[in-house]
């Protein structure tokens, strides 16, 4: 499903054009099977985890991707490119369904664009390195670690996202309610109601011990910012775990600009922990088309064992 944008989005300034990946991070949580490629290529069920990120860019309207890379993640380039020896491979053998399968990974009307992040300096100077390649515009950040799912035949989360952003034409942040026992894990904010699933931001903070905040909204991996970020970035500068830290910059914009936090309708799983990753991977595969069936009774035998 393409997300159409309308006459009036279209002549918009503020379109939502671009979209920056940033997967520079090591890794380090899923080592040894991240030791010689990315983690956002480890696959969840047959699809690499960046993979799901950028398509829920492109059914939002997105065509440009800028990938926010470091050493070791060719893998990431070459799945977006053309696979010629493949192509050929699969064309000559008849295989026209997994030709088109592969075709699909890049379509034509898509544009990858990868710059490095040579140290890992944090979340907020990854967004900071892709600064020239989005320019002056609004944009999209997604963490491929966080797999976002709408609900079933709804749109995906960043398109929910970018339906409010081109309301307000304020920034968007996706949030979730979580236990008071993980806010020290996410970037929290707290504000103003202004109906339901909508929320003015007045304050965020990034990963506060429990005691230091009443709310339980957490960030999710999906952001929507006005080009004013860049400037607050730079100058919140170093933050938790000494790290330039975009939730940082997002506190300084709130300075001068509206966010809004959005509760999303649909679910996150957290694949950057091996928890997550399972769940992920189970409840997809329970979803897909090929294997669904019998992967639901292999599921139920393994509950009522012999
Ligand atoms: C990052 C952000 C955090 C956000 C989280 C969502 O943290 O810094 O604000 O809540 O992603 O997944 P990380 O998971 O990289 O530590």
């Amino acid at each position: 499903m393409t997300r159409q944008k309308t006459g009036a989005q279209a002549l918009n300034a503020l379109t939502l054009n671009k979209a920056v990946f940033p997967v520079a991070g090591l890794g380090t949580r899923f080592l040894p099977a991240t030791k010689a490629q990315p983690k956002e290529m480890l696959p969840i069920v047959d699809k690499p985890l960046i993979q799901y990120a950028v398509e829920e860019a492109y059914q939002a309207g997105i065509r440009h991707m800028i990938f926010v890379t470091g050493r070791s993640k060719r893998a990431i380039e070459d799945h977006f490119d053309t696979a010629y020896e493949l192509e050929n491979e699969l064309e000559m053998a008849g295989k026209a369904a997994l030709l088109s399968l592969i075709r699909e990974v890049q379509p034509a009307d898509m544009l990858c664009s990868y710059i490095r992040q040579p140290r890992a300096l944090g979340l907020g100077h990854a967004v900071l390195c892709a600064e020239k390649l989005v320019g002056q515009e609004p944009f999209a950040v997604l963490l491929a670690d966080d797999l976002m799912i709408g609900q079933t035949s709804g749109p995906g989360i960043l398109s929910q996202m970018a339906d409010v952003f081109y309301e307000t034409q304020q920034s968007v942040l996706a949030v979730q309610e979580v236990p008071s026992e993980q806010v020290h894990r996410y970037g929290i904010v707290s504000g103003e109601l202004l109906r339901p699933g909508k929320t003015q931001v007045k304050r965020i903070v990034e990963k506060p011990r429990a005691e230091q905040t009443d709310s339980r909204l957490a960030v999710a991996g999906r952001y929507i910012l006005t080009p004013g970020i860049f400037d607050m970035i730079k100058s919140a500068g170093k933050g938790a775990l000494g790290e330039i830290q975009l939730t940082d910059g997002i506190a300084e914009l709130l300075k001068h600009e509206g966010v809004i936090a959005y509760n999303y309708l649909g679910k996150r799983f957290d694949c950057g922990s091996k928890l997550g990753f399972l769940q992920a991977t189970v409840e997809l595969a329970l979803k897909h088309p090929e294997v669904a069936l019998e992967f639901q009774a292999y599921l139920q035998a393994l509950k009522t064992p012999v």
